[in-house]
């Protein structure tokens, strides 16, 4: 793309105009370089460094293990990619909770050895310390409410969240909470959708769902779920727009064969 046609940086205020006229955000997650240029040049609006890489990068159980050097080097490349993406980090599980220094210097780490735009972190009250000093700082941050998987051993499972009137209240609270305090827009993971749809009304600041019905601003998904290249992950919220994984697949048995049968490389491929 040349510098002509490129779209201009996509900010955190042009989310909120995005919002304001009623245009949906589209956010994917991105770990690497080549899939960050696809991604961007595609024209999606957001690039989430999420900590997903943990399970599909790295190959966890759950998005607790990976290490805020690990999301450094991913967002590092992301950065390198996005030509007008907005790059999100995701502060990574035992970086900012409870400590709200400790969350401040992994924050400003995240954004001076990247080079990105925003962090994103999960919790309401519980982490709202943490976020306020991050804001101080001149520091984007985007929350993360509902199912946060870096409590999953609090949830003890990753079902939908706030079905229940107590559970809702205490999340529209939350979200009330982060607009309040500077956020400039929040993923709402796997909840009712009129839950959803009625923070995405009453709330200023963008909603981005995963799991949340079509009544919010925006939408994320991880991206290797959405292209198919993971299989074993099914939720109904997903929808598959390609099967990766087959193509991959076939298009390496088929470079095996070719090796195999020696009719690769040919003449033509060869100096
Ligand atoms: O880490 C991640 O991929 C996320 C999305 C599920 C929103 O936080």
């Amino acid at each position: 793309m040349s510098t002509e046609t490129r779209q201009r940086r996509v900010t955190t205020a042009r989310l909120a105009e995005m919002k304001a006229r009623g245009e949906k955000i589209a956010m994917l997650t991105a770990y690497d370089f080549s899939t960050a240029r696809i991604l961007d040049d595609a024209g999606i609006d957001v690039l989430l460094v999420g900590d997903s890489a943990s399970n599909v990068v790295h190959g966890h159980e759950t998005t607790l293990p990976i290490t805020l050097d690990q999301m450094i080097v991913h967002a590092c490349a992301v950065v390198r990619a996005a030509r007008s993406a907005l790059v999100v980090v995701d502060m990574p599980f035992g970086s900012y909770q409870g400590d709200s220094r400790l969350a401040l210097e992994s924050a400003v780490r995240i954004m001076k050895e990247s080079g990105a735009h925003a962090v994103k972190m999960e919790g309401g009250e519980t982490v709202i310390e943490s976020i306020r000093r991050v804001l101080s700082a001149g520091i984007p941050v985007m929350g993360h409410l509902g199912l946060t998987p870096q409590s999953i051993y609090r949830f003890g499972s990753y079902v939908v969240r706030a079905k229940d009137a107590d559970e809702a209240a205490h999340l529209v609270k939350d979200a009330t909470l982060l607009q309040e305090a500077g956020c400039f827009g929040i993923v709402l993971e796997k909840i009712p959708a009129a839950l959803a749809g009625r923070l995405a009304r009453e709330l200023a600041i963008p909603m981005i769902g995963i799991g949340a019905g079509p009544n919010v601003d925006g939408q994320v998904l991880v991206t290797h779920d959405m292209l198919g290249i993971t299989t074993d992950f099914s939720p109904r919220f997903l929808r598959r727009y390609a099967e990766l994984s087959t193509i991959i697949g076939d298009a390496c048995r088929r470079y095996m064969k070719d090796v195999k049968a020696q009719t690769f490389p040919s003449r033509e491929e060869s100096y």
